[in-house]
């Protein structure tokens, strides 16, 4: 039925990257296809994205931190776990310069900056009787975590109920990690305010916090959610996850918006925003009901979200699959000079939670190749390093039959500086694993610059709409 199953997958040997030219395609499609996009209407509830947070102290010498946690890459706020998969879920390499959106909510009428994130579907705030620990486990002072506020006083709010009996414990492909009651309270965002949301208190909170954010919005699916029946949070498993409805599906089950789109546009930083400031207010919208308000092309198409077979984890659509994340059909990576077809993988995730693309390690390769002067791959971090005044090889992503191009300003990010000051500059698309099936890989902030990303959670439905020039 779907373009999908027009699709025959391909994979390549293996190729020789001094001599080919590449245009790595995920399946080789036997006719140019593309899809019409759906007639979105504007949103009835738009809300400033109003910081996005600083490279954190902890981050700006992130190379230097991610050394001495060698072998551990990290993706961004992903969960580890595909609950009611196979156990095949592969963790997805990455890299740790997250740099989240965030926007202003309130949890049982207190004020807390909270993450946007598409990439998971728990909604948490810290409560106030945190204890702190280190991603290896070690306690550390409650300053070390770096929540904005002191916490969710649970006791404070008028509204809030606790859910006896469970447990929330999610780990992020980062490595952070949290766990706590679970509980009901009111969240609202702007104008969109949804009563009863089953929320996540964490107690103990593993977390790398920027001083700004108190938690996270969760976006994705239910399937994908952390509850667990058990008072004993180290006894979560996928036996006993008590899946439930993430924020936005609770508002569309309470009428709170006429249509079940959330729509997200992400500006870019300026390179000096990104590397010198602190705080950097208006960077775009998150919005319900309709799409964010931001200038567009008439470069759109709406594609179905594919979802993972429960017994395989690999992307499915069969009966019986489940949506976990907002999973993509990618049919191409597109750069200049490519041509060829080199990866096999249907496994890539919108994930507003993580800074950078990761695409399949061989793409990586051949487009890093590409800056002049190349980027060169540092082999200790697994990471794309490259002149921070490099010349960038143009990049699109073809989605749907139609190609989203990625601006050249989101392909070099400044990532920390060396022992003599200097800024270390890495490159917006980097290598996210073998291309293989199971791996997941993901387009970041540094795609999502450059389109206002729709998705209907309701039809399993996300419509890409490229931004005017900003
Ligand atoms: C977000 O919250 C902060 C702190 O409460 C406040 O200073 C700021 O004005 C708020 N921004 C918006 C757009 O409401
Ligand atoms: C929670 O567990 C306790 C002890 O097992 C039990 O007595 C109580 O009835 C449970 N509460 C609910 C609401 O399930
Ligand atoms: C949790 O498990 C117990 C049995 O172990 C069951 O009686 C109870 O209904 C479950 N709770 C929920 C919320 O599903
Ligand atoms: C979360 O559950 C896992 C088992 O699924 C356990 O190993 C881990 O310790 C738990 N995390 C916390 C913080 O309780
Ligand atoms: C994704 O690829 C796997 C392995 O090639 C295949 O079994 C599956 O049908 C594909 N899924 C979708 C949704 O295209
Ligand atoms: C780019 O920066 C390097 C130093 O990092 C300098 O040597 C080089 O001349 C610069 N190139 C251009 C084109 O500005
Ligand atoms: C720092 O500067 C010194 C002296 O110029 C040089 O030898 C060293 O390699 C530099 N270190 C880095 C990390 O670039």
């Amino acid at each position: 039925m779907g373009i999908r199953t027009l699709l025959l997958a391909l994979t390549l040997p293996l190729f020789d990257l001094a001599h080919a030219e590449f245009h790595a395609i995920r399946h080789l499609s036997l006719a140019p296809r593309s899809q019409e996009a759906v007639a979105l209407p504007p949103a009835e509830f738009n809300v400033a994205i109003t910081a996005k947070t600083p490279r954190r102290a902890s981050k700006r010498n992130a190379l230097a931190s991610l050394r001495r946690k060698p072998g551990k890459r990290s993706p961004g706020k992903r969960p580890l776990r595909l609950p009611g998969g196979g156990g095949s879920t592969v963790v997805v390499d990455g890299s740790d310069f997250d740099e989240e959106y965030l926007t202003n909510a309130t949890v049982g009428g207190q004020h807390f900056s909270l993450i946007i994130d598409t990439g998971s579907s728990d909604t948490w705030v810290a409560h106030k009787n945190f204890n702190c620990f280190d991603i290896d486990g070690n306690p550390v002072s409650p300053q070390t975590c770096a929540f904005g506020t002191k916490g969710f006083d649970t006791a404070a709010s008028k509204t809030f109920q606790l859910f006896p009996n469970v447990s929330f414990n999610i780990t992020y492909g980062d490595g952070e990690f949290l766990s706590g009651p679970v509980g009901f309270d009111t969240v609202s965002i702007g104008g969109f305010s949804v009563a009863k949301q089953e929320i996540g208190v964490p107690t103990l909170t593993a977390w790398e916090g920027d001083g700004i954010n108190t938690g996270l919005i969760g976006l994705a699916f239910p399937g994908l959610t952390s509850v667990f029946n058990t008072t004993d949070p180290t006894k979560a498993s996928n036996a006993n996850q008590l899946p439930y409805s993430p924020l936005f599906l609770s508002g569309v089950a309470q009428k709170k918006v006429k249509n079940p789109f959330f729509s997200i546009a992400l500006d870019r930083g300026s390179f000096d925003q990104q590397e010198n400031d602190p705080f950097d207010p208006n960077l775009g919208f998150l919005s319900f009901g309709g799409i964010a308000p931001v200038p567009v092309t008439n470069t759109a198409v709406t594609v179905p979200v594919e979802g993972y077979s429960t017994t395989t984890g690999i992307p499915s659509n069969a009966p019986g699959s489940e949506f976990f994340f907002y999973t993509v059909n990618v049919e191409s990576f597109t750069f200049p000079g490519s041509k060829g077809v080199v990866t096999a993988n249907n496994n890539t995730i919108l994930d507003t939670g993580t800074t950078l693309n990761f695409v399949p390690d061989p793409v990586a390769a051949a487009y890093n190749a590409q800056f002049k002067p190349a980027a060169v791959l540092d082999p200790d971090f697994d990471l794309f390093v490259v002149e921070c005044n490099a010349t960038v090889p143009d990049f699109a992503v073809v989605i749907g039959g139609k190609s989203f191009t990625i601006d050249p300003r989101d392909q070099i990010l400044p990532a920390g500086t060396d022992d003599n000051g200097t800024i270390i500059c890495i490159t917006g698309t980097q290598p996210g694993g073998p291309d293989v099936p199971e791996d997941i890989f993901i387009l970041g902030d540094v795609f999502l610059h450059n389109v206002v990303s729709t998705y209907n959670p309701v039809a399993g439905e996300i419509t890409l709409t490229e931004r005017a020039k900003y």
